[in-house]
């Protein structure tokens, strides 16, 4: 009896490994939709489940473990091998639209709680209030890093003047060039301190 039924158990979790492993993604190469639904939402949701993780978060520990420190080739290479062999990762999604009418949308259309990252390279009248709706938004978590681009040329002076006089930040200016010039342009990083 018992030996019948582990010899169930082995022959079925064979079958699902093989699916899983070689079936399922072999079909579904051939159909857009197919492998969306495959990759995004069942892998995804399983592996979530299972490990407590997020993709995200997966992906992180396999550079940690695999990619050689400073070597970005390595960085590169161990998470397009992640996305080859163990999850789909698509590295962006495309949202197109005004700032001022995403950006209180993104809960609720994207699901996005914070952001880790904010890369402020838009209209420069845009900085400001764009950064003002994240905060209000709730978008913005403690250790957010928001980087702005082209702070002195063309210049953003009242981000700038808001961005280093608000206790809510710790913000630091990094000297760089305009693009192809002699002429001082740089960039602004700056720490959401909660
Ligand atoms: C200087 S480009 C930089 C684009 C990109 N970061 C890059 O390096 O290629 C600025 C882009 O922001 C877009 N843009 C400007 N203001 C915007 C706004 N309020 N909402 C959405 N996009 C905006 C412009 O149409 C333009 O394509």
């Amino acid at each position: 009896m018992w030996v019948f039924f582990l010899s169930a158990c082995a022959g079925g979790a064979a079958v699902l490994y093989v699916l899983y492993s070689w079936l399922i993604p072999a079909a579904v190469q051939y159909n857009a939709s197919l492998a969306l639904l495959w990759h995004d939402v069942i892998v995804e949701r399983v592996l979530d489940r299972i490990t407590g993780s997020t993709r995200p978060q997966r992906l992180l520990r396999a550079v940690q473990k695999k990619a050689t420190q400073g070597d970005p080739q390595s960085v590169i290479a161990t998470i397009d091998h992640f996305c080859r062999h163990s999850e789909w990762a698509m590295n962006v999604q495309l949202v197109e639209g005004p700032s001022g009418d995403l950006i209180p949308q993104m809960k609720e259309l994207f699901g996005v709680q914070t952001f880790d990252f904010v890369f402020l390279d838009h209209w420069k009248d845009r900085y400001l209030p764009d950064t003002k709706l994240l905060e209000e938004c709730g978008l913005l978590r403690k250790g957010t890093v928001l980087l702005a681009d082209n702070v002195i040329c063309p210049g953003t002076p009242e981000y700038l003047e808001y961005i280093r006089s608000s206790p809510r930040y710790e913000s630091r200016y990094f000297k760089s060039h305009l693009e192809y010039t002699k002429v001082e342009d740089g960039l602004e990083k700056s720490v959401f301190l909660g």
